[in-house]
């Protein structure tokens, strides 16, 4: 990986994931692009910047050749519980966009990372220890559109030898960009709400069960598999990861450790909870450790402290 596209780099994962490899790769050799560069031009003026409307092929066609684009990270997605709303619009994104960016990569030779999701279960998979491979017949767009994208990225990779690799990403909790529109997303505004009025009301039930990723992770997790050797890889789209899994009351009492008088209310919202219930409580991941080595770092203790310090940080500087 030397010349590498982002597509998506607004949101929740790309914000992140162009600081990282512009820190491994150099800041010119990496492409940050979204459907508008507004809010990029804030965070990223220190390397290229283009706007990529990831429907339109020819607007990541142009920007792969004129950067001699050798890698895309394509992020672009409408996340689960917003898709229910616009089922059109979250398959043209996810499967429209993710089709342009294998053509594009067909006709150029270069390599493709697109997240799948713990989204992908449901219908009969087992949601305990969820195996690698099993039963995948999930009821949103959102999963429909994952599982779709999971087995067009190994079509390309077997019929045109397109290097296409991905892991279903459980939730992903950070501090720099919110997500939008997630079931998971209860996990990162629980930190805000802790910090900014010592309550939070819950979308989801207790004893719903989720698999959760922290956020450096998660980054790591996409470049070491997208530099993993591709002779050790039995699978490519996706791996399961995972670095935990929790339900609202444990979140809840790791923040009471350092909030005492944390309070926690419940408004069930029944699209969310139908949502989560499809998904898996806890992922086997052994297929990712074995095949490159997938080993995270964090885990609710640590996360939660660092959490609470960065948004408490931004808080004090009028942030948010
Ligand atoms: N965070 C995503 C969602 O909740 C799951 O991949 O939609």
């Amino acid at each position: 990986m030397k010349k590498i596209l982002v597509i998506g780099s607004a949101g929740q994962i790309g914000s992140e994931l162009i600081s990282e490899l512009r820190t491994r790769y150099g800041k010119n050799n990496v492409v940050a692009s979204d459907i508008s560069v507004g809010r990029l031009k804030d965070l990223y003026d220190d390397g290229p910047l283009e706007v990529i409307d990831v429907t339109n092929k020819q607007h990541i066609g142009n920007v792969v050749i004129k950067y001699k684009i050798d890698t895309i990270y394509n992020l672009a997605a409408i996340l689960s519980a917003v898709g229910e709303q616009s089922p059109m619009l979250a398959w043209n994104i996810g499967i429209g966009g993710l089709l342009n960016c294998l053509e594009v990569a067909k006709e150029v030779k270069c390599a493709v990372f697109t997240p799948s999701s713990i989204g992908a279960f449901g219908g009969g998979t087992p949601l305990d220890f969820t195996p690698q491979d099993t039963i995948m017949r999930p009821q949103t767009i959102y999963g429909i559109s994952k599982v779709t994208g999971e087995l067009l990225s190994d079509y390309y990779y077997k019929k045109y030898g397109v290097d296409t690799r991905s892991v279903r990403f459980p939730g992903i909790i950070s501090n720099m960009t919110l997500p939008g529109g997630g079931t998971t997303d209860y996990a990162v505004e629980i930190y805000y709400d802790a910090v900014t009025q010592k309550s939070f009301t819950c979308p989801l039930r207790p004893g719903t069960f989720l698999d959760m990723m922290y956020m450096p992770d998660a980054i790591n997790a996409a470049i070491d598999l997208m530099e993993a050797d591709p002779a050790k890889l039995k699978h490519r789209n996706a791996f399961n990861v995972t670095s935990m899994s929790f339900d609202p009351e444990m979140i809840a009492a790791e923040i009471r450790k350092h909030i005492p008088d944390f309070a926690m209310n419940y408004e069930i919202e029944p699209v969310k909870q139908g949502i989560a219930e499809g998904w898996p409580n806890s992922m086997d991941d052994s297929a990712a450790r074995e095949e490159w080595g997938w080993n995270p770092k964090w885990n609710l203790q640590t996360m939660t402290v660092d959490m609470l310090k960065m948004i408490r940080e931004k808080y004090a500087k009028g942030l948010i």
